[in-house]
């Protein structure tokens, strides 16, 4: 059985996120998309809410779950007792990155190697700190988000700057 990891932050998810995990539910028998609760970034959304939204999301692709986890990304995989690590590359921007982090997984755990989704066109230039950056100043997200996430996104501005950021 072909088992896959997904790890991100998803502050909020993205098209761009569920492109890559739509695409590769179908290269894996299942897929867990990983969120990582210790990270650095100040986050707009709790990590339950995250997961509530994924969940959500991809409710109807069976074979793809929601998992969290803190630390390293090869102990979550490990811990999943899966053989990959899917990551997406959205523009040459991310390669370095993406290439430094996959050796160094490399070194670390031999066992697992990392699948890299070039991401569709259309979602090349979006991120979550995009999307927060457009909605807390009111802009339309309608673009980069679906429209379940748009409203959450919209209420946590509310909740921040009141009517303002609706
Ligand atoms: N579509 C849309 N946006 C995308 C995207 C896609 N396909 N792929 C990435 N992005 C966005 C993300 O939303 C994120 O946006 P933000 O910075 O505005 O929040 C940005 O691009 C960077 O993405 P990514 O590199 O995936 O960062 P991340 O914060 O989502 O996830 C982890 C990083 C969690 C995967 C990584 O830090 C990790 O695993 N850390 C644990 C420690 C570890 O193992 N480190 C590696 C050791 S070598």
């Amino acid at each position: 059985m072909k088992k896959a990891v997904y790890p991100g932050t998803f502050d909020p998810v993205t098209f761009g996120h569920i492109d890559v995990i739509k695409r590769s539910s179908k290269m894996f028998d299942e897929l867990v998309v990983g969120i990582l609760t210790n990270v650095n970034k100040e986050p707009l959304f709790t990590v339950e809410e995250r997961v509530d939204m994924i969940t959500n999301l991809t409710k109807d692709i069976p074979n793809v779950s929601v998992a969290t986890f803190d630390g390293l990304q090869i102990d979550f995989a490990r811990c999943q007792k899966a053989d990959f690590i899917v990551r997406g590359l959205r523009a040459v921007t991310d390669f370095e990155y993406e290439l430094l982090m996959s050796q160094t997984n490399r070194i670390l755990a031999p066992e697992l190697d990392t699948i890299f989704l070039t991401t569709s066109l259309e979602y090349s230039y979006l991120s979550s700190s995009t999307v927060r950056e457009v909605a807390s100043f009111g802009g339309d997200i309608s673009h980069f988000v679906p429209e379940e996430i748009e409203k959450l996104v919209k209420a946590k501005y509310s909740e921040f700057y009141g009517d303002q950021a609706e």
